[in-house]
């Protein structure tokens, strides 16, 4: 197989076919305009191949999920964040020596511009920590401009990924209105933002290993998953060439929505909704099956795992693990359970192949650990941060790459004479009704 035919008023074409290493097929369409004047209409992108790239194989259907051939399970078992980072963006596993230099760029890097701290004085204290690391990332490029040589592009990627971890603990710090603790050197990328985030000025913090782990594994998880929403996102602002900061921080902007990395804390303030309600969670699941209710189950649903979702069977046994180990006992983790026993039973989430996502269980570890909600989502973001950099990087050292510009079909008024506003009063024409209305 390696042509696929279409006809077209009678007029018959084809179009090369495209197989991957894992035997997945695309109908390569990018003469399909020039030839025969048709576009391939396809909103929402559910059928579309927006590239070539060598760093991420998701199959939904069998529940597979691998960075650069490795499966997930065993990155998550054996693996560091930092390692990840570094097999995602340089495409190989580091050797002791790369990782050793790695690790030192990353926390030599770690320091924010004194000035920048400054910025963080103009939000008003209930801004969204996601909209703040969106603001502050776009923000790097005010002082690392970058000549967009290749030696200035690698310092940039350490860069951001050093100076985010800084800049997340930092907007956490303000959110609570303590003052911003400074990573230290001495500490993993890991133990840094831990640092960070939760010891205070004066009084000894010891990093909690369980933490530790736990943090490693959530940011493992969340490291890439090929061209979901905000990765795309980042390769469609980065084919204009903006900068890297700008390029990822409209990723943040996209992770950001319910439907994609902010459902870990809408999980959260569903089942506490639930937990609130007397605990009756098939009052929930009916609402979601509603119609007339636009109340969705939140972690429930993946645009491509129509059988399980392996990120969240991993996190439903690190959940108990974790609590265990910290000594907690969270109700919501209970309703959670019973919450998926009832869904995964119910026919029309059987029907629809709807699983908890990787976003369902991931905040009861957060909240474990003793994160804000409202710094779940940023927390996802610190762990896509790779993905964004390596698929980033795929797309600009692509020769052929040209800038991403979608078409459509118009389905709006045909030509009509313009009528002058002096005119359009004295005969009296009055506006349309807006459509809908
Ligand atoms: N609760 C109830 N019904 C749902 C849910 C849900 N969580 N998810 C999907 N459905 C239903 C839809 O109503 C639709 O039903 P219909 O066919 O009768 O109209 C059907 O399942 C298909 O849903 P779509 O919205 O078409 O699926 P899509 O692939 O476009 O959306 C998404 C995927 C956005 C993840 C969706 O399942 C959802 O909204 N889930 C809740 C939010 C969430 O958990 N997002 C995190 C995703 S993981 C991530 O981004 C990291």
């Amino acid at each position: 197989m390696d042509t696929a035919k279409l006809i077209l008023n009678g007029e018959e074409y084809e179009f090369p076919v495209v197989v991957g290493t894992e035997d997945e097929v695309g109908i390569d369409m990018t003469t399909l305009r020039s030839r025969t004047g048709a576009i391939s209409l396809d909103p929402a992108y559910g059928n579309t191949g927006s590239c070539l790239s060598t760093i991420t194989f998701v199959d939904g259907e069998k529940g597979i999920l691998r960075y650069r051939g490795y499966r997930i399970e065993q990155v998550a078992e054996s693996a560091t964040f930092v390692e990840v980072c570094f097999l995602l963006i340089y495409g190989h596993l580091p050797t002791q020596q790369e990782l050793e230099t790695f690790h030192n760029d990353l926390t030599c890097h770690s320091l924010i511009h004194e000035s920048l701290k400054n910025f963080f004085d103009g939000f008003p204290p209930p801004a969204h920590p996601m909209m703040v690391m969106s603001a502050m990332v776009a923000s790097l490029s005010a002082f690392y401009t970058g000549t967009g040589d290749a030696d200035e592009g690698d310092l940039n990627i350490i860069r951001l990924l050093a100076k985010a971890k800084t800049l997340a603990a930092f907007s956490y710090k303000k959110s609570i209105g303590q003052p911003f603790i400074y990573p230290q050197n001495d500490l993993s990328y890991t133990q840094n933002l831990l640092h960070m985030m939760f010891a205070v000025p004066a009084e000894p913090y010891e990093v909690s290993p369980v933490l530790d782990r736990a943090l490693n594994l959530l940011l493992i998880l969340h490291a890439d998953h090929e061209q979901n929403c905000s990765t795309s996102t980042v390769r469609m602002v980065g084919s204009s060439q903006a900068n890297l900061f700008a390029v990822v921080s409209a990723g943040i902007s996209a992770l950001w929505g319910p439907l994609h990395g902010g459902a870990n804390q809408k999980v959260i303030e569903m089942l506490e909704l639930i937990r609130d309600d007397g605990g009756n969670f098939e009052k929930y699941v009916d609402l979601a099956k509603d119609k007339s209710s636009p109340f969705r189950l939140m972690g429930f649903g993946h645009r491509v795992y129509k059988n399980f979702d392996p990120r969240a069977t991993i996190l439903k046994e690190s959940a108990d693990e974790v609590l265990a180990e910290l000594g907690m006992d969270d109700p919501l983790l209970e309703i959670a359970r019973r919450l998926e026993e009832v869904a995964l039973e119910d026919s029309f989430f059987v029907e629809r192949k709807l699983y908890p996502n990787v976003d369902f269980y991931s905040g009861i570890i957060y909240r474990a650990m003793g994160i804000p909600t409202g710094m779940f989502t940023v927390m996802f973001a610190l762990g896509r941060l790779p993905g964004w950099i390596a698929q980033w990087k795929e797309m600009m050292e692509d020769p052929h790459v040209r800038i991403s510009r979608p078409r459509q079909i118009y389905m709006g008024e045909t030509e009509r004479s313009f009528v002058p506003l002096e005119l359009r009063e004295a005969e009296g024409r009055e506006r349309p009704e807006p459509v809908g209305v």
